[in-house]
């Protein structure tokens, strides 16, 4: 008897002993993330890395880790989401399919270089807003807009013939890697310089604090390279749509930053 309730008092420590240990190993470890708005789940060991590796504040690292920038520019992309939208990414991460071609194109027909295709909406409100810049004496000139994979290759292939690849990656983007194969894109000049000193223009100035009035963003700011991985281009406006625009505007952030807080959550 006295053997059995020994025996008994020994299985029960082990037990307790088992139990308190088992505890310890289940206890999560803390998740400094998971309150950040934006947070990713399936994103959280990348989160710890890049935050072991960077002295970045927990905002900033999912933010980076997001986009994808904890990782080299064209490593881990994926194929673009919101196809035919004004939310659709397309950039160093988030490509298009080659045969991809947007709906709603439109030949231009004023205040543009002849046989270029836009798309609707965004050409509608580029109309209005070339007309606004005239009647301030201002012009306003679509030089190029949607550009096709195969166009698009073009470009890039023969930029190579002048350049090294790790320069042409800083003005031009890889095909199918190209924001203009959405058709929701501008370069522009002001008809009478060329467009690469546009940012010398009074035109430059009036779109600065009144593009995004028509729906429209510089989609490559000066200081924000490294988030966008391109050089700063004053030609460039991306149509999101006025909703967008205006929040970007206001914040001062770039497209990638808004698409991660609130478009692909
Ligand atoms: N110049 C821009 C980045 C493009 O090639 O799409
Ligand atoms: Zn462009």
């Amino acid at each position: 008897m006295k053997k059995t309730i020994l025996i008994i008092i020994i299985l029960c420590i082990l037990i307790i002993f088992f139990l308190l240990n088992k505890k310890k190993d289940d206890n999560p470890k803390l998740n400094i993330f998971e309150n950040i708005p934006y947070y990713k789940n399936e994103l959280l060991k990348e989160y710890e890395d890049y935050y072991q590796k960077t002295n970045y504040t927990i905002e900033k690292v999912v933010m980076d880790v997001n986009i994808g920038l904890n990782k080299p520019f064209y490593e881990g992309c994926k194929v673009s989401k919101y196809l035919n939208t004004n939310y659709i990414l397309v950039n160093k991460y988030n490509y298009l399919d080659k045969n991809y071609v947007p709906n709603d194109l439109v030949i231009l027909d004023k205040f543009s270089k002849p046989g270029i295709k836009l798309n609707k909406e965004a050409y509608e409100n580029f109309i209005e807003m070339a007309n606004d810049a005239k009647k301030n004496n201002l012009n306003l000139r679509i030089i190029s807009a949607y550009r096709s994979y195969e166009y698009q290759e073009k470009l890039y292939n023969n930029y190579l013939k002048h350049d090294t690849k790790e320069k042409v990656d800083t003005y031009s983007a890889r095909p199918g890697f190209s924001e203009h194969q959405t058709g929701l894109v501008i370069d522009i000049d002001n008809v009478r310089k060329d467009y690469n000193y546009f940012h010398l223009t009074d035109e430059y100035a009036r779109m600065q604090n009144n593009a995004y009035k028509y729906g429209f963003i510089l989609r490559y700011p000066l200081g924000k390279e490294k988030i966008t991985g391109y050089k700063y281009e004053s030609w460039h406006y991306r149509y999101v749509g006025k909703d967008i625009s205006k929040y970007i505007y206001d914040n001062d952030i770039t497209f990638e930053e808004y698409y991660y807080q609130f478009i692909d959550k």
